[in-house]
């Protein structure tokens, strides 16, 4: 069984895995290169022979538990048939919703256009150091939520949504009826292809108030978490700050909760019996060794003898020093 199994299934307290989100990207010299020869980021993430060597790219340097395909949860808005762009310096830009294109749309269609992020997931997982190294292959999607906030919003919304966001009801229902059947199909291809982690990135969980929780939140991510399990397959969530993580996990029951740099570790080590990952400040790594070794140590203190999977509170920052993420994960494989 793989670290990352032992912990999620067998509840392992003895040994801590680690990844670290975002871990193929920008703060790798490897990866600025065949990303400058691939302006279109799009287009890179559907060329399964650059993709894949990118996800490969980190667990050729690092000692980490898993890879973490190289797309991006705009794949499927993407797939959808909604324009999206990622411009320099601005982020994703998204073209407007088309819903009736969108309605009409089969699931060969999707399947058709996103084909290539599968067939790098076969890649990635038959790889020999995944195979030989008993290291996972996480498979992720956008939770239904921050897909609704990127299909609506068009964009990122920074800290917050465009004022009539919420205005047009029916559309938005119609939209989370069909994330959730596209969805379905994309997590479920990517485990036929070899996939044994599934994570749900909601990114923008923390922009809704309590009251609007179980309905954007609760119902559609239950959902689909429900789906990922009875495929067998372990499903780790990450709603980024989330006011209250004790209600997300006894409402969804995910197999994992990934916390947010701002949750309280020992509020959280307290509150939730499931597997636990994540929560260290991704600004850590651009300090020193002293304070890299310091903030990791209190992590792995706390979540000593709860089962933990080791990562950062949010992805790691372009800027960073790749032998800064060195240290960090030899600290935590020599803790
Ligand atoms: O973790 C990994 O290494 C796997 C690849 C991965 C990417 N995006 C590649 C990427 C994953 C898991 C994602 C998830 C993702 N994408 C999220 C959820 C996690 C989070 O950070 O909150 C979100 C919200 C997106 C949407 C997105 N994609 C944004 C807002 C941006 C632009 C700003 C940014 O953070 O880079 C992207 C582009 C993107 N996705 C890049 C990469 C490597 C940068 C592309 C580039 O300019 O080189």
């Amino acid at each position: 069984m793989t670290p990352l199994h032992e912990v999620i299934i067998n509840k392992k307290t003895t040994i801590n895995p680690i990844w670290i989100m975002r871990q193929a990207g920008r703060y790798l010299p490897e990866f600025r290169k065949i990303r400058k020869l691939n302006p279109n980021f799009i287009e890179l993430c559907l060329n399964e022979t650059l993709s894949s060597e990118i996800t490969l790219q980190p667990l050729k340097r690092f000692d980490l538990d898993a890879a973490i395909i190289f797309s991006d949860i705009l794949m499927l808005p993407y797939g959808l048939n909604q324009k999206v762009e990622f411009e320099k310096g601005f982020g994703p830009r998204l073209g407007k919703v088309n819903i009736n294109e969108m309605t009409k749309l089969d699931e060969i269609d999707f399947v058709q256009k996103v084909y290539p992020v599968y067939k790098a997931i076969k890649k990635v997982s038959s790889n020999e150091i995944i195979k030989r190294m008993n290291k996972n292959t996480i498979g992720f999607v956008g939770a239904p939520w921050t897909l609704l906030v990127y299909i609506i919003n068009q964009q990122s919304p920074k800290k917050n949504l465009k004022e009539n966001f919420f205005k047009d009801d029916f559309l938005i229902n119609r939209v989370l009826l069909i994330l959730e059947k596209f969805l379905k199909i994309h997590i479920k291809n990517q485990i036929d292809n070899g996939a044994n982690v599934i994570q749900i990135f909601d990114s923008w969980a923390g922009l809704l108030e309590e009251k609007d929780l179980p309905n954007y939140i609760y119902s559609p991510t239950l959902n689909l978490v429900d789906y990922v399990k009875s495929l067998n397959v372990p499903v780790i969530c990450f709603p980024r700050e989330i006011k209250n993580y004790k209600e997300f996990c006894d409402v969804v029951k995910p197999d994992v909760v990934s916390i947010d740099y701002n949750a309280n570790p020992k509020k959280i080590l307290q509150d939730i019996k499931i597997p636990i990952q994540g929560g260290l400040d991704p600004r850590i790594l651009l300090t020193d060794k002293e304070t890299i070794k310091n903030e990791t140590t209190k992590y792995l203190d706390i979540f000593k003898d709860h089962p933990y999977i080791f990562n950062l509170g949010h992805g790691i920052l372009p800027e960073t020093d790749p032998n800064m993420l060195d240290y960090l994960v030899k600290t935590v494989k020599n803790y």
